[in-house]
């Protein structure tokens, strides 16, 4: 495609689709909540920004945005440690939580907020994520999906590789030569 950058081997999701998913997200979630007071957000930084800004701005409910950054070890390995960075500014307890992440990949981070967030008491909890892969199964629900993506490398709409594409519009595949060099 003209104008693709060299890194980059296809668009796997358009800014459009992007866009119309994540509108019905907003929507499913708007009346999932409708009658039970505000929905607290947590987005999963950074990769989470750019997908939780656009869904909140579809939402018709009231709702509260706060943020988690959480760190790996090993990502790649089995144990997949993951510390906290970054923590909510507020309790939860009995809060209406969604954790917001842009990327569902092996799972790790999802699960260990998940079961985090969990312990905190909330009075309910829920996942939202932009993207999945499929790498078996999860051992936390997802709630609400925009797509399932296959298992390549892909940038793009929050998604980064070594800090590069994260603000394309689109999602993209990666070209391997790039994570190969
Ligand atoms: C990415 C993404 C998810 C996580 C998913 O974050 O934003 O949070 O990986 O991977 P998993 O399902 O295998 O746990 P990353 O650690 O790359 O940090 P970033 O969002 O700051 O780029």
């Amino acid at each position: 495609m003209n104008g693709l950058h060299p890194d980059l081997a296809r668009i796997l999701v358009p800014e459009e689709t992007i866009q119309a998913h994540v509108k019905v997200l907003a929507h499913q979630i708007s009346l999932d909540y409708a009658d039970k007071g505000p929905v607290y957000l947590v987005g999963v930084l950074r990769g989470a920004f750019i997908f939780l800004a656009d869904l909140v701005r579809h939402l018709t409910i009231p709702h509260v945005v706060d943020f988690m950054s959480v760190s790996s070890y090993g990502k790649s390995t089995e144990s997949g440690v993951v510390r906290i960075v970054l923590d909510l500014r507020e309790p939860i307890d009995n809060q209406h939580v969604i954790i917001v992440e842009d990327i569902v990949d092996s799972g790790k981070t999802l699960s260990y907020l998940y079961n985090m967030l969990k312990s905190r008491n909330p009075a309910s909890l829920r996942t939202c994520t932009l993207v999945q892969k499929p790498k078996g199964p999860l051992d936390v629900p997802v709630d609400y999906l925009g797509f399932k993506i296959p298992d390549v490398w892909v940038v793009g709409y929050g998604l980064d590789y070594a800090d590069k594409h994260r603000t394309l519009p689109y999602i993209a595949e990666l070209k391997a030569s790039v994570y190969t060099k």
